[in-house]
């Protein structure tokens, strides 16, 4: 279950109706498949109509690497073709897994960056490892995760032999389109297709996610168990959906000035949600001169670095709280006889504790500084729970773009770079603009 706790949200309770009203438009909207980008919305009913076999055929690939001995996948994406996979991964997996040497099976990312430190890296651990690699990219031309594949793919091939290498590389990828679908059929890999209808933003519970998920060895049916429920709570035309209300009060404090919604999370573990929110949110809102500025804080942490600005800092920001309400560990504060730190007026209680009681101080501190506080609640950070996570946001995101008057499917702004890019690397076709950006240097 997701819940919205709308009180710190103070204008919500004389406006809230009218925007609540707005929102159930756009529901319906988006759910009838009647508004700008509808083409772009099979994510939408994902997760009932999900066919249980793709989740067996991405949990078999991941157990019969792991029957292989192969303790490292290397997947290759940028964008929507990566930041959901290291959410959950990062969200699911042991904070210190890797430092305990208990991991039997490391995932890492790559092609989400130019660097050529970070490729000099991934070749030290591929060198040591036993590797197999999974490569996503919806259009199979994006430049970042094809020069990555094309290392990757030359190192599986001359350490393990061509043959092998086919059994070590899947491809994601377009069903006819693109650069990687050509090569994936050439050279026979394993691949699967993102279908048309998702963008890669929304891609999450595709194979595009759930691949890179099952390799690090977690089961896709209870992900997509919390997505379902969360589907069938998020379709209902009622004040009481989460995604209604969430795409409402994020609107309202928009029309009233504020500029900036802060992600705020009191786990590590969820600052890759984080990114793959501000992605969502920053990618479909962000257009014809609109949308809010999606930025994330980890609490305490960030109440030590960015905390100033946002009580006293310019008053444009509003604040999205993800409140896990129930810690997975248990860690009880100790009692200490000689009490030099003062500390004893906290044995017996829960390290979750402290985490609760420094939300709710911050909460009301920031209330009081003029932040509004949206909070999100939901019961704990497993599977289940975070399949609901991101579908509830998906949804939410498409009701709010469409509250917005843009279209949430779409994302033209990111070409102008890859022009550029293209003109300056001395891709063949971009002579003229080459010319034309040189003179400007
Ligand atoms: O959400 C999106 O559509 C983008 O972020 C893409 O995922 C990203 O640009 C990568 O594109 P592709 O999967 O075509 O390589």
């Amino acid at each position: 279950m997701i819940t919205i706790d709308l009180s710190g949200c103070k204008s919500f309770e004389h406006k809230g109706s009218l925007y609540i009203d707005k929102a159930i438009e756009a529901l319906d909207v988006l759910d009838n498949a009647t508004g700008i980008g509808n083409d772009f919305i099979g994510w939408n009913h994902l997760p009932s109509h999900m066919d249980s076999q793709l989740l067996d055929d991405c949990q078999k690939i991941a157990a019969d690497w792991a029957a292989s001995n192969i303790n490292l996948v290397v997947v290759i994406g940028i964008g929507g073709s990566y930041l959901g996979a290291k959410a959950a991964i990062s969200a699911l997996s042991h904070s210190f897994a890797l430092n305990m040497g208990t991991e039997a099976m490391q995932v890492v990312f790559a092609g989400n960056n130019l660097s050529e430190d970070y490729s000099a890296e991934l070749f030290d651990l591929m060198q040591v490892k036993n590797v197999a690699t999974i490569v996503i990219s919806k259009s199979g031309t994006t430049t970042e995760p094809a020069v990555a594949f094309r290392l990757v793919k030359q190192f599986i091939e001359e350490k393990y032999g061509i043959s092998e290498a086919a059994k070590r590389i899947v491809t994601i990828t377009d069903k006819a389109r693109g650069a990687l679908k050509n090569l994936a059929d050439a050279k026979e890999y394993k691949s699967f297709v993102i279908e048309d209808s998702i963008g890669g933003r929304y891609s999450v519970l595709t194979p595009v996610g759930l691949l890179p998920i099952a390799a690090a060895g977690f089961d896709l049916h209870s992900i997509m168990a919390g997505a379902r429920e969360i589907e069938a709570i998020c379709s209902q035309r009622t004040k009481d959906n989460p995604a209604v209300l969430y795409a409402a009060a994020r609107n309202l404090l928009y029309d009233e000035g504020k500029k900036i919604e802060l992600l705020v999370n009191y786990n590590p573990k969820l600052m890759y949600f984080a990114e793959w929110w501000k992605q969502l949110f920053g990618e479909s809102e962000g257009k014809d001169s609109k949308g809010l500025f999606p930025a994330s804080v980890s609490n305490t942490t960030d109440l030590h670095s960015m905390g100033q600005y946002i009580q006293e800092g310019e008053r444009i920001l509003f604040e999205t709280v993800i409140n896990i309400q129930n810690a997975s560990r248990n860690v009880v504060i100790p009692s200490d006889k000689d009490n030099l730190d003062g500390l004893n007026y906290l044995a017996g209680k829960r390290v979750e504790f402290c985490n609760s009681k420094a939300m709710l101080a911050t909460i009301l501190a920031h209330i009081d500084g003029g932040v509004p506080q949206i909070v999100v609640e939901t019961e704990c950070l497993d599977l289940f729970h975070l399949g609901g996570l991101f579908y509830f946001f998906e949804k939410a995101c498409g009701i709010s773009g469409y509250m917005l008057g843009i279209n949430p499917f779409n994302q033209p702004g990111v070409e102008a770079y890859k022009k550029n890019m293209f003109a300056l690397l001395g891709k063949p076709g971009y002579e003229d603009l080459a010319s034309k950006l040189e003179k400007r240097f």
